[in-house]
């Protein structure tokens, strides 16, 4: 009933004053000309299509990126037995509502049920079984979706901070060419589909050349990657604009675009390097570790919004090398890092807050793109 009367009044207000809206224009439209917006989304975001968090997904974003349900352990939990039920619903959702999908992500480390790395008698698999189990896999996952999720993160958070590849079953028992193989499998699922790798701390420069020189044995391969994926879990101050910008213009150089994969502004304090974000880290509870239960104070909030801002700044400058910025979570109380690396703390990293009220930050980065045009005229 107080739907159908909120209804009533917005399509009155529409019709015959033409100017009242319910809170920022869309970001999505904000960015048509530039670059696609998105937002990481869990099953409750969109269970109920009249909800007010899925009106904000619809609203404002353009592509979604399942945060957990496309990945190995919720995909495919037992040898040959996958549950597609919860992607298939999330696909749904998307196609009805003409909205992207990323699908996140084939090939990791974490989330990955432990069969896939046994063998016969407890010894672990030979690079020929893992290799099978790998293609089957994504022969399965892409085959299902092809042209319904438009792009895959193929492989997730391969390299170590000092840029070498990072110590992992899949290399250990495949051989550092997993990343080719996993990529080449890709393809020949789904050719029209665009491949990703995805890292954090892209920004450090030792972790950025190990990047840049895994794209270029792609490519020397002769295998098609379409863009890298700086996840962009970022702190109020940490990195710099410039260093996210000479990664974006490292990996432009290497012949691939960016996008941000996974972006949040991490508010609150913690030992952890910015940006880690190796989901095994565990600090110890402490209250002076977790300032704003009750809400953030105005001058938190402002400078959330600033840092957004001079993010989106920099990328509408480098609008050129860059698909897309995707947010990671819809809401602050969805959001990881009310869990990371210390749990149960109330962090606001996201553009709206734990009520769906659209944050200064959501504004902010709405202005910059009307910056943007004045410069240009
Ligand atoms: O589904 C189980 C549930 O059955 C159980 O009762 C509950 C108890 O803790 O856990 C649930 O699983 C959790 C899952 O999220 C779904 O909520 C896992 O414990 C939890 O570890 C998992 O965290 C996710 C994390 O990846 C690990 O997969 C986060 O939501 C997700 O935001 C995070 O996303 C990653 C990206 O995939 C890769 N880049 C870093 C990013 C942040 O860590």
């Amino acid at each position: 009933m107080l739907r159908t009367l909120a209804s009533l009044a917005a399509a009155f207000c529409l019709l015959f004053t033409g100017a009242c809206s319910a809170g920022p224009a869309p970001l999505r439209d904000a960015y048509r000309p530039h670059f696609l917006v998105g937002t990481a989304v869990n099953t409750r975001n969109y269970a109920d299509e009249n909800s007010e968090e899925a009106r904000l997904v619809k609203t404002h974003f353009k592509v979604l990126t399942p945060e957990n349900i496309m990945k190995w352990d919720a995909l495919q939990p037992l040898p040959g037995q996958f549950d597609f039920r919860a992607a298939d619903r999330l696909v749904e959702f998307a196609r009805k509502n003409q909205l992207y999908v990323v699908g996140h992500t084939l090939v990791w480390h974490n989330q990955t049920p432990d069969w896939v790395f046994e063998g016969e008698a407890g010894r672990p698999p030979t690079r020929e079984l893992l290799l099978a189990r790998l293609r089957a896999h994504i022969d399965a996952v892409l085959g299902r979706y092809k042209g319904r999720v438009q792009a895959w993160d193929v492989v997730n958070e391969a390299l170590n901070e000092d840029g070498s590849l990072r110590d992992t079953p899949w290399r250990r028992i495949i051989g550092d060419d997993y990343i080719e193989k996993a990529f080449e499998y890709a393809r020949a699922a789904d050719p029209a589909a665009h491949l990703y790798y995805n890292d954090y701390r892209l920004e450090s420069p030792s972790k950025r050349a190990g990047a840049v020189a895994l794209v270029k044995r792609l490519q020397i391969a002769g295998l098609r990657i379409d863009a890298v994926g700086l996840q962009g879990h970022v702190t109020l101050t940490q990195p710099s604009i410039q260093e996210q910008e000479d990664a974006i213009l490292d990996f432009h150089r290497a012949g691939v675009k960016s996008m941000i994969s996974e972006m949040d502004v991490d508010v609150l304090p913690s030992t952890k390097a910015w940006g880690d974000a190796d989901i095994r880290l565990k600090e110890a509870a402490d209250p002076a570790f977790n300032p704003y239960v009750s809400g953030l104070p105005p001058e938190i909030q402002s400078q959330l919004a600033t840092r957004y801002a001079d993010f989106f700044r920099m990328y509408l400058r480098q609008r050129d090398k860059i698909v897309r910025v995707t947010v990671w979570g819809l809401n602050d109380g969805d959001s990881w890092l009310n869990e990371f690396p210390i749990k149960g703390r109330t962090n606001h990293p996201l553009l709206f807050d734990r009520q769906n009220r659209p944050k200064p930050a959501l504004q902010a980065i709405i202005d910059a793109t009307k910056e943007s045009r004045n410069a240009v005229r």
